[in-house]
């Protein structure tokens, strides 16, 4: 027998400073998840690891937002994250968090083997520091003008614009993320990886070895960077929440945290290790193992330049065989964001749509960020839905079942002598394993499970074609090998679907009734029902197999349902609006005296007319107490002159008269502005005698 390939499959360790959301769903863990289910199917040996990111300056933000502590924002969002990835299926071997012991221990040793082998450079030097807050200023504690490309609002650490990952000197007009200060200079000592001494070895490494087989958005990435030339990397921060510096003069420091994170894929590694009894190091010290990195594109640098040159640098581990990074997916033409509300958030969807976890997968997967950015809308989700999964999967799967129920009481049928098309169909069939095996094997998930539904459209027009409803009626004998072919077919989707569509595959094993174990070979355990058994075995689904009753695999989603979501979404811009709305600087101040010159009073629209030729001005006759007057008031936008009659108003009267496009006006109405970027009227929320005075 071959040994199993050995697989170490990593998933981006997502930050625990909020939940996880589409976007790192469609870049990262579904198409992790693909490939690992789909590695198992293969009988490889498996470890698909991840776990939660709980150190650096996004955490301390958000603790110190909610006024709570670092540790107790990790708790929260870690246990909400691990849950929400079981839920949906995601099938990580382990799921660890930095904060684990197993890892503070990893970090801290490996950066001291480092240390110890001098592959870092000490050195003191000038950092930025704010002076009114008494701390240095790394990372997300600093947000300045990008070097590279310009944007405004890059962070210390790396640019989410264009990706550059930079020192946080470097950027310019840099002001303090915590006071909004422009931050001084302040001399500290730190731990560099000498990056430029990697150059050479990074270039030929990747730019050379794996010009073929990595994706040109990470290969582009690499390149450029090293065009640009490598730099030293500090490696430590001044910073309180962290993994403690483990080195003399390393008091009152923290390890970086993308210095840490990525070993915390090893310590996850350890941790199901100990809990498994398994050894963990062949996972990362056989130069037989595939290692994989699956992540976003904002980190390349990091998965590529630098966690393989601290990989080297250690000089036991292996390196990654690829690292087949995702561009970005949208929301409704929007970026996806976490601070904004801007988002469809994993543990929502799951309360708002239970057992679909499928559709969502199929979704992002059809809809996978693979080369360019791209989009997620709910229509689309309905519609990949409605259109796709009910119509042609389930359809079909539907029509196989319950047709095996009618004529044959659930029992698999004899063929007779296979027909052309029977032949043809069962000839292609064998096809399909190798067909979606080859795209799942160079990252192209879209592909492959364009393939998958191609399985089930050649199933639908086999039964189309076939019409073994009508035949039924002259020839009892040929619906039997028409059933038999479906049936067949049936089964074949039924493991072909694992790896993308987990649960749906569980529901057609039991449907079938054939094992339903994941990721483990089908039946009884034989080979017989394995992913490569579809295209070895003549007969999948043997005649006299008794199966189970037909059950819905997949259900219409209403309009109404989406609606709701839309209307989600409405609401987190509206608030968004309001939040972003800038409040103008106080005006210069001004004496009691000044103020009682105003003169504001409470009037009654009485009429209203628009001013001809323009567009914005109404005339408005308004009762002001004193006397009803007419005013000409910029507001033609906001209301329709009909609309506002008998609307008490705040007037400023006595404003010198002006001659607005020939019309005198003889005061003001005061007005607000909405965030939509309407006007408002201030009005008094009890019903005032015209001419009440505003004191
Ligand atoms: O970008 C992020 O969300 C990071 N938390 C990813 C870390 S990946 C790894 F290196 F740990
Ligand atoms: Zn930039």
């Amino acid at each position: 027998m071959n040994t199993p390939k050995r697989y170490t499959i990593t998933a981006a360790l997502p930050y625990t400073n909020g939940p996880v959301h589409i976007g790192h769903l469609a870049g990262v863990y579904v198409p992790a998840d693909i490939y690992a289910r789909y590695q198992r199917l293969q009988g490889s040996d498996v470890l698909y690891i991840c776990g939660s990111d709980e150190h650096g300056v996004p955490i301390t933000i958000k603790a110190k937002k909610e006024g709570i502590s670092p540790q107790q924002v990790v708790d929260k969002y870690h246990e909400m994250i691990k849950k929400s990835f079981a839920e949906f299926g995601i099938s990580f071997d382990n799921y660890s968090r930095t904060t684990a012991k197993v890892h503070h221990d990893t970090a801290s040793d490996f950066f001291k083997k480092l240390y110890e082998d001098g592959k870092f450079i000490e050195e003191t030097n000038e950092q930025l520091y704010d002076a009114e807050a008494n701390q240095f200023l790394a990372d997300r504690f600093v947000v300045g003008t990008c070097p590279k490309c310009g944007f405004e609002e890059s962070y210390g650490d790396q640019c989410e614009n264009c990706g550059t990952s930079h020192n946080a000197t470097d950027l310019i007009n840099p002001k303090s993320a915590i006071t909004g200060n422009t931050p001084t200079l302040k001399e500290t000592k730190h731990w560099f990886l000498p990056l430029d001494q990697y150059q050479d070895w990074l270039r030929t490494w990747i730019v050379e070895g794996h010009a073929n087989d990595w994706k040109p958005n990470v290969l582009g990435q690499v390149k450029s960077w090293l065009d640009d030339g490598l730099r030293p990397r500090a490696v430590t921060r001044d910073l309180d929440w962290g993994i403690p510096v483990p080195v003399e003069g390393g008091e009152g420091k923290v390890l970086y945290v993308w210095f840490d994170a990525p070993i915390g894929y090893i310590s996850s590694t350890k941790e199901w290790a100990e809990r498994t009894g398994k050894d963990w190091e062949p996972y990362w010290k056989d130069e037989d193992t595939k290692l994989l990195h699956f992540i976003g594109k904002d980190n390349i640098v990091f998965h590529c330049i630098i966690f393989p040159s601290m990989l080297k640098a250690e000089g036991s581990y292996i390196l990654p065989e690829n690292v087949p990074a995702n561009e970005f997916l949208n929301l409704e033409g929007n970026k996806l964001s976490t601070s904004k509300n801007w988002a469809v958030w994993l543990h929502e969807y799951l309360e708002d749509f239970p057992g679909k976890q499928d559709v969502l997968r199929y979704t992002l997967t059809a809809n996978a960020p693979e080369t360019k950015d791209n989009d997620f809308t709910w229509k689309d989700f309905q519609a990949r839905n409605n259109n796709e999964l009910v119509a042609i999967f389930g359809n079909f799967i539907n029509r196989v079942v319950v047709l095996t129920h009618k004529y044959y009481n659930g029992i698999v049928p004899s063929p007779n002598a296979f027909s052309e098309v029977d032949e043809d169909t069962l000839m292609m069939l064998k096809k399909y394993p190798q067909i979606i095996s080859k795209s799942i094997e160079r990252y192209r998930f879209r592909e492959a499970q364009n393939e998958l539904m191609n399985l089930a459209r050649m199933g639908n027009k086999y039964l189309a074609d076939e019409e073994p409803w009508k035949v039924i009626k002259q020839d009892e004998e040929r619906v039997k090998t028409i059933m038999f072919v479906a049936l067949q077919i049936a089964t074949a989707l039924s493991i072909l679907s694992e790896p993308f569509l987990p649960f749906t595959s569980n529901k057609l094993k039991g449907m079938l009734n054939v094992s339903s174990s994941t990721s483990t070979p089908l039946g009884t355990g034989s080979e017989e029902m394995s992913w490569n058994s579809v295209s070895k075995e003549n007969v999948l689904l043997k005649s006299g197999h008794q199966i189970d009753k037909a059950e819905l695999l997949f259900a219409k989603i209403e309009d109404a349902e989406i609606q709701i979501q839309l209307e989600k979404l409405t609401a987190s811009k509206k608030a968004n609006e309001l939040e972003n709305q800038s409040v103008e600087p106080q005006k210069e101040t001004i004496e009691f005296d000044d103020f009682t010159k105003l003169d504001i009073r409470i009037g009654t629209i009485l009429e209203a007319v628009k001013v001809a030729k323009t567009k914005k001005l109404l005339q408005l006759k308004v009762d002001v107490g004193i006397d009803i007057r007419t005013i000409v008031s910029g507001i033609a936008e906001s209301f329709s002159p009909e609309d506002i009659i008998g609307k008490q108003v705040t007037v400023l009267t006595n404003l010198a008269p002006r001659t607005i496009r020939g019309v005198e006006s003889q005061g003001m109405i005061l007005m607000c502005d909405t965030p939509d970027g309407k006007l408002a009227f201030v009005e008094p929320d009890a019903n005032v005698v015209n001419g009440g005075r505003i004191s």
